[in-house]
């Protein structure tokens, strides 16, 4: 459920029609709504109840400022993939103590600032990277309190591009090999193994997949219990599904308990990094319709927006809801593909949609707030644009549309003459 809805045939974002947003703040532009990210991070936290968790959000998915700020001050931590999400995340008022760090490539100064603020945990991917953190935290005097993530070899059944869990996946450490990396950790005296960790991938619409891999987990779990390696937290990552359209991912709540009746009678604190289904359906990116091109094969909608802005339909051919603001200007819909500006074939954000269109009609695409503006880069020198966030009725621009000047700012000519 989201806070974008249509009153009196006009879309709001919460009590703000979308017009005005266009009006005061041009196109493109994201739009977030803070109800809804409350909304879905209270899903998590509810749903786990009493039992000891943390739910760390995905910084990966939509790291703006506010939005941290707004899941900082429900309690959230963070799961962070750099050393620029840790600073974003202590920029925007998190706290350190509720920060994992994940990823693949986790340099030794990314790691040395992350043991200095003293983040809750490192999820270390490969011997190579323990003995690293066992290194840096040596120079500085400190223990690292790490988890393995375990690469648990369960088919997510999602898009390749983004299926974490498989042997052929280049994340993780093979669950096979994962006990003989915590003995290596155990005699290692700047790392200190507090946790399991594991994440399948994104996008998942079944629990099948999630469940799977908890259970290798468990057998995991039981048999570090047997060489006395006693571990604090479980980890499993994020990945929860979001309707795009019309899959029908399980809601959190289906999913905690399924997994707190595989976790009865052990001591586990439970923590989940998801990203996506806290913030994509809490943001839509607005554009506006600059030119209709009728054509023999095909009709063209070419909107402010495109690839450079949006790039999830280009990359993954990820189908977004594209509609109409304002629904009250009737004509015949006609089936669009919905186009950018970009000097590509591939710059669309969607395909064969049917719509009833002028040219200057704004339209929504849903389903913007996760992997939206973090992807969005300066292709074809575009500005990035603006982002949005809507509070009630009050509505307050969280990061301004990239200035012109951007484009060239730390680019250098050569020195004059020949
Ligand atoms: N934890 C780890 C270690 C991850 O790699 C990811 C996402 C998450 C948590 C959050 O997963 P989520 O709850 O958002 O599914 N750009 C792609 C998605 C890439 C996801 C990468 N990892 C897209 O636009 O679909």
């Amino acid at each position: 459920m989201d806070h974008f809805d249509y009153r009196h045939d006009v879309l709001h974002a919460e009590d703000v029609p979308l017009p005005r947003i266009a009006e005061q703040v041009g196109t493109p532009c994201y739009v977030y709504s803070r109800a809804t990210l409350e909304r879905h991070y209270r899903a998590y936290s509810e749903a786990l109840g009493d039992h000891p968790h943390l739910i760390c959000y995905a910084v990966k998915a939509n790291s703006n400022l506010a939005v941290l700020n707004v899941l900082a001050r429900l309690g959230a931590g963070f799961d962070i993939v750099s050393v620029g999400e840790l600073e974003r995340v202590l920029a925007a008022g998190g706290d350190p103590a509720r920060v994992v760090f994940s990823g693949v490539a986790k340099r030794s100064d990314e790691m040395a600032r992350a043991l200095e603020v003293g983040i809750k945990c490192f999820n270390v991917e490969s011997l190579p990277e323990l003995e690293r953190l066992n290194e840096v935290a040596a120079r500085l005097g400190k223990v690292a309190p790490v988890s393995l993530r375990v690469n648990p070899d369960v088919d997510a059944r999602t898009h390749p591009y983004i299926s974490t869990g498989l042997k052929a996946n280049k994340f993780g450490i093979p669950v096979d090999q994962a006990v003989d990396v915590y003995a290596r950790a155990a005699t290692l005296k700047n790392v200190r193994a507090v946790g399991l960790d594991c994440h399948i991938g994104s996008q998942l619409t079944e629990l099948a997949p999630f469940l799977d891999a908890l259970d290798r987990l468990l057998v995991l779990l039981d048999r570090l219990g047997e060489q006395g390696i006693d571990i604090a937290h479980l980890d499993l990552g994020g990945g929860l599904g979001v309707p795009y359209k019309n899959e029908q991912p399980p809601q959190p709540f289906d999913y905690a308990r399924a997994l707190l009746e595989r976790l009865a009678g052990r001591d586990l604190t439970l923590l989940f990094e998801p990203g996506r289904s806290i913030a994509a359906n809490a943001g839509l990116l607005l554009t506006r319709v600059e030119y209709l091109k009728p054509g023999e094969t095909r009709n063209f909608a070419v909107v402010d927006a495109g690839m450079n802005d949006l790039i999830r339909p280009s990359l993954y051919q990820a189908w977004q809801a594209i509609v109409p603001v304002d629904t009250r200007r009737p004509r015949d819909p006609v089936l669009y593909d919905v186009v950018g500006p970009v000097c590509e074939t591939g710059d669309f954000l969607g395909k064969e949609r049917e719509l009833a269109l002028a040219p200057g009609d704004l339209l929504a695409v849903r389903s913007a707030g996760a992997y939206g503006f973090v992807m969005a880069s300066n292709y074809n020198s575009r500005p990035r644009p603006p982002e949005v966030m809507v509070d009630g009725g009050r509505l307050q621009v969280v990061r301004r549309r990239e200035p012109l000047e951007a484009l060239w700012a730390g680019e250098t000519l050569l020195p004059e003459g020949p």
